[in-house]
């Protein structure tokens, strides 16, 4: 399946997210009874949010006589909502025109009837045959030229008119049935976008994107340096798609990359904007994102919508708390609030070399985990395996005989706990003092030549990331435009491509007392994926004082000695020179391949009440540790809760009077933790000044604020 394939290459009911779009969810003693509803007007419209445990669930693929069944599993699972109809569309319309939403009707009512709400998914991610079989010119044209084929999903060209004009009918037809439903609270728009088409009529549409962004050829022909291989241009018709296994020009392959993102957003639009003219506004619409995945901007796609989700999969092996920690804060950072699970694995995936299963235990400390992060909701894929079709194999919580799997009470423990917390954790959302930036320009420009085919842009996020959170205990990562004067400390690894109105704003965040920590690769290119014409890091080089002599891909790892100890630069090296006074120098190369020996390797500038620092080495973890002391102490940054111990996380969340604090032990054996002051321990009801954590141990400590 595609989106296998996807995270092979890459990869609770609502608190504050759900509450700020309007949903709201009805507290468990506020059910309504057991039996389905007759009329959904009978249900309460309105009632207190709460966090909010749920799964996929698809009633299409069983009888009607079974989902009483489930459905009562479900709610003796403390699940609160379903996402459901995602891939259902050959059975919401059998043919062209025959639209059948009975079934669909009753789902959502004898779910709702069950305090068990539902996020309808629009089927547009799986067309049916019928579709496909008449209009064949939906379909999907791989790079190589071939066609995509029914057989599997995600067939369809996400640029193609007709496509769009059937995926607006059927979600507008959903909408009109289901947008006043008062168990419907939110929409998820498609499933994981992600293939694009290579077809005749895209290229176009390719072409004419670039005349609206260039405006002439000469621009165009400048920006892109075309002349370079005698690829100037004299009529727009005669621009290619080039991906990079083409070999294609940086400014070509950004511009596609633009074009991509504008596809989806308007693709989404497309649903979006159908939905919302017969959606009650209560109801939020979303879609389910893929973490580091980075076929698009999803700065672009996310700006359209009322929040943003992900599916957490952990695939092979276990939890990685600095990576999924950082890929939460990611998700946090495109709506700058609180996001969804939408869906992640119960024990284990199908799609993996190794799909081994979770902990005992894992899996309930991973979606505390999420919830600290930010995460409103943990959504698992999926309730019950398909008695046939791909994912046989993939982790559920009921096995195939419908009644449920070991791990079915561990999630069960879970939703109990969930709905526990759930007063306290309503309405708050971490906040850091630190921010990491981070744009997909960069990561793609730094992706397409690496240089040293080790250089991975999310690897080299994380080495400033994990320490960095170590110490503070929460980071945020978003865009350089963002707003940053509410951060100490913002650090940018891999800012390649610096935009103008980027370096503005950074430069404006250190006049105004900011300390920016720029990271290797910073400021080389432009907007267009151009070399800057100054050295490194460009427009912010003269804040500096400071400049990038020359840049090594490392064949061994070069040592470093200065303020930060000794350690060593892996992969990369950049040395750099001092231009101006007032810049120090913090570490340098030891001897190594005679270009480094002894130059500096890490410099910083005091200005006025800020500070900018560069650091050209990819330092080792022991150097990375240190410089994150050094970044945190000099720019103030106390720990969000207080020293854990190694293998312990801490997440904080922010209400309007208190603080919620979720611990999660993933030190790999039992740890006591003393707490900094007295808080309540809100899972086990009680005051404490000290909790105990067995390996996989999670604690909710909420504490007034002052
Ligand atoms: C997701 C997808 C689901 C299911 C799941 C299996 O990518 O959205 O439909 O395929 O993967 O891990």
């Amino acid at each position: 399946m595609p989106s296998a394939i996807w995270k092979n290459v890459c990869r609770l009911l609502c608190v504050s997210a759900a509450a700020s779009v309007g949903v709201a969810l009805p507290m468990l003693a506020q059910r309504a009874a057991q039996k389905p509803a007759a009329a959904p007007a009978s249900a309460p419209a309105t009632a207190p949010a709460t966090l909010g445990l749920g799964t996929a669930w698809y009633p299409e693929q069983w009888p009607e006589s079974r989902w009483e069944t489930d459905l009562d599993l479900m709610q003796k699972a403390h699940i609160r909502w379903v996402r459901v109809g995602e891939f259902a569309w050959s059975r919401m319309e059998p043919s062209e025109g025959q639209y059948d939403f009975d079934w669909l009707e009753k789902a959502i009512n004898e779910a709702g009837a069950r305090g068990i709400y539902t996020v309808l998914g629009t089927p547009t991610a799986a067309p049916p045959a019928w579709l496909t079989q008449k209009y064949p010119e939906t379909l999907r044209t791989n790079e190589d030229g071939r066609k995509a084929e029914h057989g599997n999903r995600q067939q369809f060209n996400w640029d193609n008119p007709k496509y769009r004009e059937l995926a607006r009918d059927i979600a507008s037809r959903m909408a009109q049935r289901f947008g006043h439903n008062p168990y419907v609270i939110g929409w998820q728009i498609d499933n994981e976008y992600a293939a694009v088409s290579f077809d005749a009529q895209t290229k176009a549409d390719f072409q004419q994107w670039l005349k609206g962004y260039y405006k002439t050829l000469d621009n165009l022909n400048a920006r892109w340096t075309t002349a370079y291989w005698s690829q100037t241009y004299s009529n727009w018709n005669q621009i290619p798609i080039e991906t990079v296994g083409g070999n294609g020009n940086p400014g070509l392959l950004l511009s596609w990359k633009r074009i991509v993102s504008d596809t989806w957003r308007n693709y989404q639009k497309n649903q979006l904007d159908v939905i919302r003219q017969y959606a009650d506004p209560r109801q939020f619409i979303t879609t389910n994102l893929m973490g580091w995945f980075d076929g698009f901007d999803h700065y672009t796609i996310t700006q359209d919508l009322d929040l943003a989700a992900w599916d957490d999969y952990v695939g092979m092996g276990h939890l990685d708390a600095v990576r999924n920690g950082a890929t939460d804060d990611l998700t946090r950072g495109f709506k700058r609030k609180n996001f969804w699970i939408m869906e992640t694995q119960p024990g284990h995936v199908n799609w993996h070399t190794v799909n081994n299963d979770l902990d005992k235990g894992e899996v309930r400390a991973m979606a505390w985990h999420n919830i600290g992060h930010g995460a409103d909701a943990i959504g698992y894929w999926q309730w019950r395996s398909a008695l046939n079709g791909q994912e046989e194999y993939h982790g559920t919580l009921l096995g195939a005989d419908g009644t449920p799997l070991p791990l079915y009470v561990e999630v069960q423990q879970l939703g109990h706990e969930m709905e526990k917390a759930a007063p306290a954790l309503t309405g708050t959302s971490p906040k850091s003092q630190v921010a990491i930036l981070h744009t997909y320009p960069s990561f793609w420009a730094i992706n397409w030549q690496r240089h040293n085919k080790y250089y991975d842009p999310v690897e080299e996020l994380l080495s400033y990331y994990g320490p960095l959170h170590a110490i503070a205990q929460s980071v945020d990562i978003v865009q350089p435009t963002a707003p940053l004067s509410q951060y100490k400390l913002v650090v940018a690894p891999g800012l390649n491509v610096l935009s103008d109105a980027a370096a503005k704003n950074l430069i404006a965040y250190v006049q105004q007392g900011g300390h920016l920590v720029l990271g290797q690769r910073a400021g080389m290119k432009d907007s267009d994926n151009a070399l800057q014409t100054e050295r490194q890091p460009g427009p912010l080089s003269d804040l500096l004082g400071g400049r990038v002599e020359a840049y090594y891909a490392l064949e061994h790892p070069v040592p470093l000695e200065g303020d930060w100890g000794a350690n060593t630069s892996q992969m990369w090296a950049e040395r750099l020179q001092i231009t101006k006074p007032g810049a120090e120098i913090l570490e340098r190369y030891g001897k190594s391949n005679g270009w480094l020996d002894g130059e500096p390797a890490a410099i910083t500038r005091k200005v006025g009440k800020g500070r900018i620092t560069y650091i050209g080495a990819w330092m080792d973890e022991a150097g990375m540790a240190k410089a994150a002391e050094w970044m945190t102490a000099i720019s103030h940054i106390p720990p969000a809760f207080g020293p854990v111990p190694k293998g312990v996380e801490v997440n904080a969340r922010y209400g309007a009077d208190h603080t919620v604090f979720v611990l999660v032990n993933l030190s790999g054996v039992a740890q006591t933790i003393a707490l900094p002051r007295h808080m309540r321990d809100v899972l086990r009801g009680e005051e404490a000044s000290s909790v105990e954590l067995t390996n996989y141990g999670v604690a909710v400590l909420s504490e007034p604020h002052k």
